[in-house]
């Protein structure tokens, strides 16, 4: 089904506007300044954004920040264009008629994927050959959301996108025949990696952490592995920078992270803080959570290129955090 189909003019449009367009509050990103906005001269009256995984997380920011960037934008659930099915991509391309498409449907139960590899690889290897291949067939750019999970094992410095992925655990491949199939079709556009993504709402760790707090008098929270907590709102705000440029976006595969990073004991002690919570947040192995698939102890993208290639200044995980946390229905 299409959800959520707006066409808005080239300006900006007020934060009272954006925030009727679902129900929820697209914050202005005017609020953060710096934070993003170097491509905000671009044209975008020819734009127009095809957002697959429309409900997810990154796929409900998607929607607010192009609304809010004053982009057209068509959002698609599973049952709206079902990527796994090539004739459902062919459909919703065809019927949307995309200037640009972002791909922020996936698989993501990492665990449950052990036992469900076939479904897994329907959606994240294939669902992505479907989508590129039919993006490139019809000279629609493509930017695909990818992983941080590609690196199983990996050096203990930024990773950069040069760096030989070695996935380990069924979703970690899948996201990676992901890329490949990307990189085969010949579409242009882009893979961004990513890793650790939450944000004030939905289902994530934030959410979790501070559930947790609420009901018990300390956490513990894996203190080795390391990674870099990217926000979902301010994510989606580059995402559609990246989007607005079309074809002339970066080629390849690029990596966005906010600067910095930390463990999920040290992301759980900054929410706690900046919720103003005081509960103890004790550090323990991953040995003490046994997980169906593996986690990558390292797993920190280096975000540098991307932020250069686009002008971007640097904004630290945990400066990200608190723009994230004004994102707040409550706030
Ligand atoms: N979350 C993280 O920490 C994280 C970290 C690194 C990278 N990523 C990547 O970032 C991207 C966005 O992640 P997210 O956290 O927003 O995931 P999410 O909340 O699970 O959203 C994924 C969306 O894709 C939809 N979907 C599943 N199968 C589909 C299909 N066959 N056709 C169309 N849509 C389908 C899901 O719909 P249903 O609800 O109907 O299944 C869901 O709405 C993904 O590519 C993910 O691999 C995420």
């Amino acid at each position: 089904m299409l959800w959520f189909d707006e066409n808005r003019p080239s300006t900006v449009p007020k934060s009272k506007e954006a925030s009727s367009l679902d129900g929820t509050d697209a914050k202005d990103t005017t609020r953060f300044p710096g934070l993003f906005g170097t491509c905000m001269s671009m044209e975008t009256a020819t734009t127009h954004m095809l957002v697959a995984g429309a409900k997810g997380q990154l796929g409900v920011r998607l929607m607010e920040a192009a609304a809010v960037a004053g982009v057209s934008a068509s959002g698609l659930d599973r049952e709206g264009m079902d990527v796994a099915s090539r004739d459902s991509v062919e459909a919703a391309l065809d019927s949307v008629q995309p200037t640009v498409v972002i791909n922020a449907a996936a698989y993501t139960a990492v665990d449950m994927a052990e036992s469900q590899r076939e479904a897994a690889m329907a959606v994240n290897a294939r669902g992505t050959q479907h989508l590129a291949e039919e993006c490139q067939s019809r000279g629609i750019p493509l930017i695909h959301v990818s992983t941080d999970y590609v690196f199983g094992q990996a050096p203990r410095r930024p990773l950069l996108p040069s760096d030989t992925p070695c996935p380990e655990g069924v979703y970690a491949e899948s996201k990676r025949q992901g890329e490949e199939a990307f990189l085969a079709s010949g579409v242009c556009g882009c893979v961004i990696r990513i890793s650790w993504l939450y944000d004030v709402q939905g289902a994530n760790f934030l959410q979790t952490m501070l559930r947790l707090a609420k009901a018990h008098g300390s956490l513990s929270v894996v203190n080795d592995q390391h990674g870099v907590p990217t926000a979902a709102p301010l994510l989606a705000q580059a995402l559609v920078e990246v989007a607005k440029l079309g074809k002339d976006m970066p080629q390849g595969i690029w990596h966005h992270s906010h600067q910095g990073h930390t463990t999920w004991h040290g992301f759980a002690s900054a929410i706690m803080e900046v919720a103003g919570l005081a509960v103890p947040v004790l550090p323990v192995d991953t040995s003490a959570f046994p997980t169906a698939a593996p986690r990558p102890a390292w797993s920190v993208l280096d975000g540098e290129p991307l932020r250069a290639r686009m002008g971007w200044p640097s904004v630290t995980w945990r400066e990200a955090l608190e723009a994230c946390w004004s994102f707040r229905n409550d706030a």
